[in-house]
């Protein structure tokens, strides 16, 4: 049976057994940040089972995209070492939300494999959750396996929590499980005692697991009952295939063969050469999958969360291409074979064709830098390393380690997997050590041009202070009290006019610099005098910190002010802040859901915004992006803002960036339906305020990161009135109207390289024709004519060519031409047939070129020489009369 046929037939089975089928969600969950990666067919169900959603069916069957490589399931590191473990891997499941329960579940399995796929009885064994000191022991299972489908009681084993009770992580679903095992020989036996699926791994294989869902864990471990008993199952499809194809390794299938091929195609080495080689070959295979899936989902590769995971397998990849001797990029081959295989059940890999291509070459190139010259030092190492005391492992210091990350950007998971390979131990705190004092090395440095108490002062200040911040709703206060003034990192108890110095307040409508918007600037104005708002920090969490200087009369400590923000620019930050927001939502919803905020500017007078995508945005896609956001603004939707607890916000869909840390309150911004986010800058109320949005810049500024850059409200009309300005002058200059400017431009253009071509060929022709008429004047020696003539400013082509006339033309005789351009000087030696012999072209040239500082050479009819010395250009031309002379003399 084909694995086609094994996906098709477990889900009629399901559907005609009343499951609804369901397709598999993205390996990127949308609605859940709890998990990296989708790692079984349950995740999207999650909802389903703790009640919080409810679906229009109680039955569904699903083959679900899984990846295990983090958190509670990561099969990474066993990968390739076993031959049935896998990071990607596709997950057959049927589920019930409430609906049956064990009995059905346990009959309809039993059923399928035995009946429908007819897998000997005698090959299968089964286990049940034995219970723990709060888990009660699974008696229902067991008695449902023996009592109703018959399987030997010596056949069904009780094993404790860790193997039969599943869990999806640290919070969620969970319950007490029964696993089917398949046999797959006696002849694989691996153990001395008594061979089972609990004792021998390698003759016995999990084929599936069904769970039988009573609990959610929640956050700190404690179990509360789900709203009814549910069904969770998952088999894995790579397993098997394996069993009905009747293959020991998983690798062995169709679903691996054809790219253990490609491989073994396309490194030259046979499959089966050696345990090594074979390792390799399947760690490559897997990853393989593992990486056209991820792209395909969306994942780039970078160096944070999922990006880093998509990175990580491609650098293993890599390296073990290099095991097998593929020195230069490989994968192309290997990652086609996985789209043509299986884009007919993932059409997804099909769209993502090119998007995988670019990923991995770039990857393969830009690592295989690092991995060649960090490799060669690593192997040394280990090599070197003195044998351990017997009992101990070998260590590889943490000196050297840093050494390898520092110098070469080596990644230290890499160097865990060498090193693991020839069972040596890393000392990861010595590397730990090390980095931490290189970060501390490198802050004493950045410190030097800044007061050095400032931090202490920050936080001693902040032990005792608070500022309240209300500028999301004031843009000026009114007296508020002085609360800390600080001149040259210093407190003290007044600042005077000419003085720059830190001013903090009891409360304050100026927004400090977070989340690329910028700080507010205005004025703080107390009863003695006035100071200018430069800067606004906020160097430790509740101190908000003004940078000022007063421009009249003093600041005093304690005294009153009055806080002013500049409104019109705090209007202009506004406006760029909620279309940068609508920019991000279009942008995900024209160019893909793959686009990610990689950094961003919110300023007055622009934004820029910088997101991951791997090649150019075409033109159309940017003024598609552009209408969109005009549109959202024409329509003056309104923006809310809401505090909620993080959770909250999460469950809502609200896009947060990963890798930045949230408090456990935030604020969310909303706008209509498009856009969801975490952020904790100011908006508009609504779209209709940000007024002409205009991109005025689409690049890439690194390798997977673009950059767009706007203008909003009065910067956009400005924009177009300078540009509007520049029309109305050439409108005026050309004495045309606007729409046929650039036409005209272009004409005019033409026109003018059209000129100048005739002019450079009147200019060519009038030098030939001074030389032709001089021709008759030309010296005669030792009974030759010789023609020498500087012809500056003609192009190299133009004096060959002119030699070359100049020569027939005098029948007998000799042509040396010179021309100098800037500091160069060049020599062009045409000699007419009857003298060649005499007067070889490449002697003379070669001759006279010395005298230029150079040298070259040619035919005997004609050649050419160039030199760097151009002052001595004549000098060279008048030798040249000599140097013929003598050598007719010397030939006569
Ligand atoms: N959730 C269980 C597993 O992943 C059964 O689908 O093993």
């Amino acid at each position: 049976m084909k694995s086609t046929e094994i996906r098709r037939s477990f889900l009629d089975y399901f559907a005609e057994r009343g499951h609804r089928l369901v397709k598999s969600s993205p390996l990127v969950l949308p609605s859940d940040p709890t998990l990296l990666f989708a790692n079984a067919g349950m995740n999207q169900f999650k909802d389903s089972f703790t009640g919080r959603e409810s679906r229009d069916y109680r039955r569904a069957a699903t083959v679900q995209k899984c990846l295990r490589v983090s958190g509670k399931h990561n099969d990474l590191e066993t990968v390739g070492r076993t031959p049935r473990h896998h990071t990607f891997f596709e997950m057959l499941g049927n589920f019930s939300f409430g609906d049956y329960f064990k009995r059905d579940a346990i009959e309809m399995a039993w059923q399928l494999i035995t009946g429908v796929w007819g897998v000997p009885e005698d090959r299968l064994w089964v286990t049940v959750f034995g219970g723990t000191d709060r888990l009660a022991a699974d008696d229902e299972a067991f008695a449902i396996w023996r009592d109703r489908i018959g399987v030997a009681p010596e056949r069904i084993l009780r094993l404790g929590e860790a193997d039969n009770f599943w869990r999806m992580g640290e919070t969620g679903p969970c319950g007490p499980c029964s696993e089917l095992h398949y046999d797959l020989g006696a002849d694989l036996i691996s153990v001395t005692g008594r061979s089972t699926p609990e004792t021998d791994s390698r003759r016995y294989m999990e084929i599936w697991n069904l769970v039988f869902m009573e609990f959610e864990q929640a956050v700190g471990g404690e179990l509360l009952p789900l709203p009814a008993p549910s069904i969770d199952t998952g088999m894995g499809l790579e397993r098997i295939s394996a069993v009905l194809q009747d293959k020991r390794s998983n690798f062995e299938t169709d679903l691996f063969r054809p790219l253990v091929a490609a491989i073994a195609a396309r490194s030259g080495v046979e499959p089966g050469a050696t345990e090594n080689s074979d390792f390799s070959m399947r760690v490559i295979a897997d990853h393989a999958r593992a990486v056209c899936f991820l792209v395909a989902d969306g994942v780039v590769p970078s160096n944070d969360k999922r990006g880093y995971v998509l990175r990580r397998l491609l650098r293993r990849a890599i390296r073990h291409g290099r095991k097998l001797g593929m020195d230069g990029p490989f994968l192309d081959p290997i990652t086609a074979v996985v789209i043509e295989r299986m884009a007919e059940t993932y059409p997804e890999l099909l769209a993502a064709r090119e998007a995988i291509d670019e990923v991995t070459r770039r990857e393969e190139l830009r690592f295989g830098e690092t991995l060649s010259s960090g490799l060669v030092l690593l192997d040394e190492w280990l090599a070197a390393l003195p044998p351990a005391e017997t009992g101990a492992a070998r260590v590889l210091p943490g000196e050297s380690l840093f050494r390898l990350h520092d110098t070469f950007g080596f990644p230290l998971d890499l160097a865990r997997d060498v090193a693991d390979e020839r069972g040596v131990v890393l000392d990861e705190a010595g590397f730990d050590r090390e980095m931490h004092q290189q970060r501390e090395r490198a802050r004493a440095s950045w410190k030097g041009g800044k007061v050095a108490s400032e931090p202490g002062v920050w936080k001693s200040l902040a032990a005792e202070l608070m500022t309240k911040f209300v500028g999301y709703s004031e843009v000026e206060l009114e007296a508020v009290p002085v609360l800390a003034v600080l001149h040259e990192g210093r407190t003290v108890d007044e600042l005077i006019a000419g003085q720059t110095g830190e001013v903090v307040l009891a409360a304050t409508p100026f927004y400090a610099e977070s989340g690329g918007q910028v700080a507010d600037t205005g004025w703080i104005v107390g009863a003695e005098g006035r100071a200018e708002v430069l800067d606004v920090r906020r160097p430790v969490a509740g101190l908000i910190v003004h940078r000022v200087r007063v421009d009249v009369g003093r600041l005093v400590l304690r005294e009153p002010v009055r806080a002013e923000v500049d409104r019109a620019r705090r209007a202009a930050v506004r406006r760029n802040h909620t279309a940068t927001h609508l920019l991000h939502a279009s942008l995900r919803e024209v160019v893909g859901l793959h686009v990610k905020q990689a950094g961003s500017l919110v300023a007055p007078d622009r934004l820029r915004f910088d997101f991951s995508h791997f090649r150019a945005t075409s033109d159309s896609a940017v003024e598609e992006v552009e209408a969109r956001v005009n549109a959202q603004i024409l329509a003056d939707l309104p923006v809310e803002t809401v505090e909620m607890n993080l959770d909250e916000a999460l469950d809502s869909g609200a896009m947060a960036l990963f890798g930045e840390k949230y408090a456990d309150r935030v604020r969310v911004v909303r706008v209509a339906d498009l856009s969801v986010e975490l952020c904790g800058g100011t908006h508009c109320q609504r779209t209709g305020e940000i007024g002409l949005f205009k991109l005025t810049a689409e690049r890439g500024v690194a390798a997977g990161t673009r950059r767009v850059e706007a203008l909003t409200g009065g910067a956009s009309l400005a924009r177009f009135r300078s540009d509007h300005a520049i029309v109305r002058s050439l409108e005026e200059q050309l004495a045309i109207p606007a729409e046929r400017i650039v036409d005209e431009i272009g004409q005019r253009l033409k026109q003018l390289r059209e000129v100048e071509r005739q002019l450079e060929a009147a200019r060519v022709s009038g030098v030939r024709e001074r030389l032709l008429q001089e021709l008759g004047q030309a010296g005669q020696v030792g009974g030759v004519k010789i023609l020498v003539q500087r012809v500056d400013g003609l192009s190299a082509a133009e004096t060959r060519e002119l030699a070359d006339s100049l020569r027939q033309k005098l029948g007998s005789g000799v042509v040396v031409l010179g021309r100098s351009d800037g500091d160069k000087a060049s020599l062009l030696v045409g000699v007419t047939d009857d003298l060649k012999s005499r007067v070889p072209a490449g002697e003379l040239v070669r001759e006279l070129a010395r005298i230029i500082g150079g040298g070259g050479g040619g035919r005997p009819d004609l050649a050419e020489a160039g030199g760097r010395d151009a002052t001595r250009l004549q000098e060279a031309l008048d030798a040249a009369t000599d140097v013929v002379a003598r050598r007719m003399e010397a030939t006569g």
